[in-house]
């Protein structure tokens, strides 16, 4: 069973939690799109795991993980990663990570240039995270990033990069920002690599043997659907396909291997960073922060809150062709006293079921809501989905019929033990 796992809103949905449960059954997990812009807080057996670039797979014995060619690697943090896990007591050996050769590399210059871009939009910035993202993809639709392949010849390595670096400073200057020196930034990218290189392989290989030896895949996603760099609310998105189509150009993997699409989302709503959100709401944002909620993994910005948005679901389910729903953050919910679901917008008095692509709209998108009742108690110590109390499982139904797809796992509270499960696909 080969299952793709993706983010329905704009990140953070809590994807790691369900590929960590999933991940029981899976012998390999794969990354095929995103950086170490992501951010999974997994709790396992009482330790909090913080992973970036690693699969979820990683901390579990036996499993193979793979940071798939969709990739943008940043060698650096990826070593740091790795190192802090070390210390955890996780062994990271190169049976148990595989890299591929042809992941596009994010370099330290390409991080100073996010944030050049992001000064140079002044109010207009998208809020990113600085990670080098944006730069890292656009040098590789530009045809002149460097790929993990580069790296392992260190003389062709070090020439591109005083090229790169060369045009890069042209642009860092006329900000007045710090410039580059080429072989500094060689000698830190290729000392961090030393520590990667027994990893790197052709990944594509490794997955075909893989899937043709009847091997459980599971692909784990980065952001969410509205952070898709074609689907989600451009320009205020990530710059990688986060939709379960990226999983297969990511990995190499085609759609005929894929059996079931599991789309994760939280029962209200977060965003990061800048751009439309029209469900926001202030109450319910001061409420989960109170309760200590809604921090970023990455970032530890606090993550705007609002309610449930069906409008942005469906659109999701429809282009990742979602075959069951994982709601998190269930027990988020569990004082309040009244609901509300967005069940479409008004927009100049036209009611849309659909988000619209005119950037512009967003800002006359009215939400219409529907309100349901809330259950006011505590969900934290449900083992079975039996166990919810009537009105979570009234809100998870209306869900559920919204997004014309059925509730698969429900997830209570930040511990593996917390994952319900409801139908298995
Ligand atoms: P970038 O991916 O750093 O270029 O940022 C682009 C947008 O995606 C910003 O709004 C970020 O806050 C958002 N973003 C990137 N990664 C994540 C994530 O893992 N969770 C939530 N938002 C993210």
């Amino acid at each position: 069973m080969n299952t793709i796992v993706t983010g329905l809103q704009w990140g953070d949905e809590g994807k790691g939690k369900i590929v960590d449960y999933l991940t029981e059954s899976a012998d390999v997990v794969v990354r095929g799109q995103g950086g170490n812009n992501a951010g999974h807080t997994v709790i396992a057996k009482g330790t909090k795991y913080v992973l970036h670039l690693l699969p979820s797979g990683i901390l579990w014995d036996g499993k193979t993980n793979v940071i798939g060619n969709g990739v943008v690697l940043d060698p650096i943090g990826l070593v740091a990663e790795i190192e802090r896990l070390e210390g955890q007591g996780i062994a990271i050996t190169p049976e148990k990570l595989l890299i591929s050769d042809r992941c596009h590399v994010v370099l330290p210059l390409h991080k100073e240039l996010d944030a050049a871009r992001e000064a140079a939009l002044g109010d207009r910035k998208i809020g990113t995270t600085k990670r080098g993202i944006g730069p890292a993809y656009a040098d590789k639709i530009n045809r002149n990033g460097l790929r993990v392949a580069d790296l392992l010849d260190e003389s062709y390595f070090r020439e591109m990069l005083a090229h790169r670096t060369a045009e890069a400073n042209e642009v860092l200057a006329r900000f007045d920002l710090p410039t580059f020196d080429a072989e500094q930034q060689a000698d830190e990218v290729l000392a961090a690599f030393a520590r990667l290189r027994p990893h790197v392989t052709n990944t594509i290989a490794s997955l075909h043997k893989s899937w043709k030896a009847g091997d459980n895949i599971l692909f784990e996603g980065a952001q969410g659907s509205l952070l898709d760099i074609d689907y989600g609310t451009f320009p205020f998105v990530t710059s990688s396909n986060t939709t379960a189509g990226g999983a297969c150009t990511g990995t190499g993997l085609p759609p005929t291997s894929i059996d079931q699409v599991i789309g994760v989302c939280k029962a209200y709503t977060t965003r990061v960073g800048a751009g439309p959100f029209p469900s926001a709401d202030e109450g319910l944002s001061d409420y989960l922060h109170d309760l200590g909620r809604e921090f970023g993994a990455t970032t530890g910005r606090a993550r705007g809150c609002g309610w449930l948005d069906a409008v942005l679901l469906r659109h999701g389910c429809m282009v990742n062709g979602t075959t069951g729903l994982a709601v998190t953050n269930v027990d988020g919910l569990d004082q309040y006293e009244t609901l509300k679901i967005c069940v479409g917008y008004d927009i100049d008095g036209t009611r849309h079921d659909l988000p619209p692509a005119d950037r512009h709209a967003w800002d006359r998108a009215t939400p219409i809501y529907e309100e349901v009742p809330g259950w006011m108690s505590d969900t934290t110590g449900c083992t079975h989905y039996d166990d919810l109390p009537e009105n979570t499982k009234g809100y998870l139904r209306r869900l559920s019929e919204l997004c014309d797809t059925p509730i698969q796992f429900v997830g209570v509270g930040p511990d593996r033990v917390q994952t319900l499960v409801v139908a298995t696909g």
